[in-house]
């Protein structure tokens, strides 16, 4: 029997699916009713005849902070896939974050260690991986950077990789996954998924930096295969190309028939949007929408290094041009 966290979010719902198409038997932890739309909303993304499968998933409610809530859904379970996190980028959520993703990620590690779970695959990001100041490219080796202007998403799941290395220390076998931006369909609403609707609505301006981009089936894919693998107590980069964003935001907006956006915004002007985002939610409460560390990250080229992936499992990604026309046809479909 195999466990699902995160079940209701774009990977968990994409993982899902993949496991239950193979007949797999599988139990997923939800928080609430509404949220079980977004699952059936990414079969039907794969089929239109998607209930026979929603309805052979076992559905346990559960919180990852509530441990009661997660005893029962460990029981019975051999493989254990942590896909629930809180992502944001919002300076005050700091303390919910580090709760979710690292407390969070403590009581799965600890529930994994006292049920004998044969391994855990935990998906971090990239954002848990440092940024050199040569412009090298980045590697699984390359380190963290405390004192980087690293965001609170960077931090927090950062945090919750130590807890699953500590888990490892301590007898569990794991997998760790570092995804970059994930291209998927279904869940349209935000996450990575909305930057469909974001794009269709029209996006005005690109930035300079750069960022590693890849398919959801791969990163789907790539955690069953570890998973089920011998390999343990490793992490990969999981990133099939690495594209600057005028190019990205550019395609993206082609997929959906939008719009693309043609000027790039300057240093001046990304200083300025930054600082009047935090007066605006200072001010009036609004949503932060583009922080100091947004702003860095925007502007900064990265190249991701994929190789080690592609060794450890002959895997071969698909291409990012590939995934956004699919999806973009996906998100004219269902949005
Ligand atoms: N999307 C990306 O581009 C990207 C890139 C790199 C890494 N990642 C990582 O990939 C993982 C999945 O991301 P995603 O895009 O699928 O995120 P998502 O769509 O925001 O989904 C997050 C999931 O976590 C669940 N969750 C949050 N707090 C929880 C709690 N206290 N107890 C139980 N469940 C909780 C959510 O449940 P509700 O539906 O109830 O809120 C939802 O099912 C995360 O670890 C994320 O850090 C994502």
């Amino acid at each position: 029997m195999i466990l699902v966290t995160g079940s209701t979010g774009l990977v968990g719902a994409h993982l899902l699916y993949k496991l239950v198409s193979k007949g797999e038997k599988v139990k997923a932890i939800y928080r609430s009713e509404r949220k079980l739309e977004h699952v059936k909303n990414v079969f039907a993304c794969y089929t239109d005849d998607y209930m026979p499968f929603f309805e052979s998933i076992e559905w346990v409610q559960g919180d990852i902070l509530d441990v009661p809530s997660l005893e029962e859904a460990f029981k019975g379970v051999t493989y254990v896939y942590h896909c629930a996190a809180f992502v944001s980028f919002e300076p005050d959520k700091y303390q919910l974050l580090r709760r979710t993703n690292i407390e969070g990620t403590a009581n799965i590690a600890n529930l994994c260690i006292s049920n004998s779970i044969t391994k855990l695959c935990y998906v971090s990001s990239i954002a848990t991986i440092g940024i050199p100041s040569n412009h090298n490219i980045i590697t699984e080796e390359t380190e963290w950077n405390a004192e980087s202007n690293n965001s609170v998403y960077a931090i927090t799941k950062y945090g919750a990789e130590i807890e699953v290395w500590r888990a490892s220390q301590e007898g569990l076998d794991v997998v760790i996954v570092n995804p970059g931006v994930i291209l998927g369909a279904g869940i349209w609403r935000y996450g990575s998924a909305g930057l469909f609707k974001k794009a269709h609505k029209g996006i005005k301006y690109y930035t300079s930096g750069s960022i590693g981009l890849v398919d959801v089936q791969d990163v789907v894919d790539v955690m069953i295969a570890l998973t089920k693998s011998t390999i343990k107590n490793e992490r990969f980069i999981l990133v099939s190309e690495n594209w600057k964003y005028q190019d990205f935001l550019q395609t993206m907006a082609k997929s959906v028939n939008a719009q693309p956006p043609l000027k790039m915004a300057s240093p001046l002007l990304l200083q300025l949007a930054w600082r009047l985002d935090w007066l605006n939610h200072k001010l009036r409460g609004k949503r932060r929408q583009l922080t100091k560390q947004l702003v860095t990250s925007l502007t900064t080229e990265k190249l991701y290094d994929n190789s080690k992936i592609k060794t450890f499992i002959k895997y071969e990604f698909k291409k990012v041009n590939e995934s956004l026309t699919e999806i973009g046809l996906l998100y004219q479909k269902q949005a």
